[in-house]
């Protein structure tokens, strides 16, 4: 299935010059939906992953339907204030300034191994800082997986060497 019909490119959002990705057609369609899930499951399942863990909020809408099918829980990194308990945080740098992620900090035990999940792969800062809350707290990433990769603002580079999926490249 071809995904990328799925994907509204919207020009000059939510700024001038900014090409955004609106992944909201493909969501809201059933079959390109499952199908996008479907693929990050059969990359996942020889990974003998333990744990789905996603940033706010785009990731949790690719990793909870994989948490699902593969029958694993899902842990949230999500924007500083959000989460209840003794979180551990991470500073990620924004294009204006920087921001904080954090997740609870008995999201994982220490040796599970974890897929993390986003939409979108941009200039990296997100999943960079994601890896960071995981390792921290002693999680193995086994596998990383995006819908989308913006090749050309070379994210990966910040990523390292890690098992990286995308199922659509820009
Ligand atoms: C977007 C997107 C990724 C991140 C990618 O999330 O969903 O998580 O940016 O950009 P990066 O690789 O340059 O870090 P955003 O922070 O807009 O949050 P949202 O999903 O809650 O809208």
């Amino acid at each position: 299935m071809d995904l990328k019909q799925f994907v509204a490119i919207v020009p000059d959002w939510p700024k001038p010059g900014i090409k955004f990705k609106d992944i909201t057609p493909l969501m809201a369609n059933g079959d390109a939906y499952k199908y996008a899930t479907d693929q990050i499951v059969a990359y996942a399942r020889d990974k003998e992953i333990d744990l789905i863990v996603g940033p706010e909020a785009r990731g949790f809408i690719i990793g909870c339907p994989v948490a699902y099918s593969l029958g694993l829980g899902f842990a949230p990194v999500r924007k500083k204030g959000k989460l209840p308990r003794e979180t551990v945080d991470v500073d990620y740098g924004l294009e204006y300034g920087t921001d904080v992620l954090t997740i609870h900090r008995d999201a994982i035990k220490p040796g599970q191994r974890v897929l993390i999940t986003d939409d979108l792969l941009a200039t990296g800062g997100t999943i960079e800082a994601t890896i960071k809350l995981v390792e921290e707290l002693g999680g193995v990433v086994a596998g990383i997986a995006f819908l989308i990769e913006l090749t050309y603002l070379d994210g990966r580079s910040k990523i390292g060497n890690y098992d990286i999926l995308t199922l659509l490249e820009y």
